[in-house]
């Protein structure tokens, strides 16, 4: 592709992170990893010449501010993937990153991962969403809260800085069938689940295309048109 990205994934090591920086290395871009597990990434990710894995904790903002302030996009896939997920952990995060991109003259494009725990007052009632997201408020409580808790940090500080919230339902594996719909919980072309794949192409279509469209908005990702059928 003609303008390569140099793009910092955040969460890289789950499922998801794994297909997207393996479709942003397909599509040519300089991709940085700052992950605590950075071995749970396939070895052969890990030989690819774009490829720069830096190991840190989301406490060590010092050298991750630093990839932060090298890079023209950011996507952060970070979620609990623990029960036991500690309130706060994110939300604290993302708190100090924001300030830090608002201390930037240029600040990344940068695409948030959330879930439909976050509410967006343009969502409509969806009784499988409802319930799903009541079980996780019972089961992961932690998670629960600290996924809201990022989602009110980010709309409180978020100002002009060229940020969308994503959210996502259920994901699956396979191949999937394009690029998901960003749309809100409960209109008319909203499905609860979808492709790790598609979200990956979507997150990739977003940096390269230059879309301002979501900047400073918190859709819901939805299976793509050609999948809809099935869901
Ligand atoms: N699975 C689903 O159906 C589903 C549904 C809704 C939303 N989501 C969200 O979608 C995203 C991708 O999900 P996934 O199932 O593909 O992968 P995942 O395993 O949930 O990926 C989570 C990523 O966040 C990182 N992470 C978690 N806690 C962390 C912490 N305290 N400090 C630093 N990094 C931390 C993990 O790092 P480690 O590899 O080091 O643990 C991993 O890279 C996640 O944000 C998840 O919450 C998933």
């Amino acid at each position: 592709m003609a303008n390569p990205s140099s793009i910092l994934v955040l969460g890289g090591t789950g499922p998801l992170g794994v297909v997207t920086v393996r479709l942003a290395l397909e599509h040519g871009h300089n991709v940085t990893v700052f992950a605590r597990n950075p071995s749970k990434l396939p070895v052969d990710l890990r030989s690819s010449s774009n490829l720069t894995i830096v190991e840190g904790q989301l406490s060590d903002t010092a050298n991750l501010f630093k990839l932060v302030d090298s890079c023209n996009a950011i996507i952060s896939l970070l979620g609990p993937n623990q029960l036991w997920h500690k309130t706060g952990v994110f939300q604290g995060f993302y708190r100090n990153l924001l300030e830090h991109l608002q201390s930037l003259e240029s600040p990344p494009r940068t695409l948030l991962i959330s879930t439909i725990s976050a509410p967006s007052p343009l969502d409509k009632f969806h009784l499988l969403a409802w319930l799903i997201v009541t079980a996780v408020y019972i089961l992961a409580h932690g998670a629960y809260n600290d996924v809201v808790g990022v989602a009110e940090t980010v709309e409180k500080n978020i100002g002009n800085l060229p940020i969308t919230v994503f959210r996502v339902g259920g994901l699956l594996n396979g191949e999937g069938t394009g690029q998901p719909v960003a749309t809100y919980v409960g209109h008319s072309d909203y499905t609860l689940s979808m492709n790790r794949k598609d979200i990956a192409r979507w997150c990739v279509a977003q940096i390269e295309s230059g879309d301002t469209t979501w900047i400073g908005k918190f859709p819901c990702l939805s299976a793509p048109a050609v999948d809809k059928k099935t869901r």
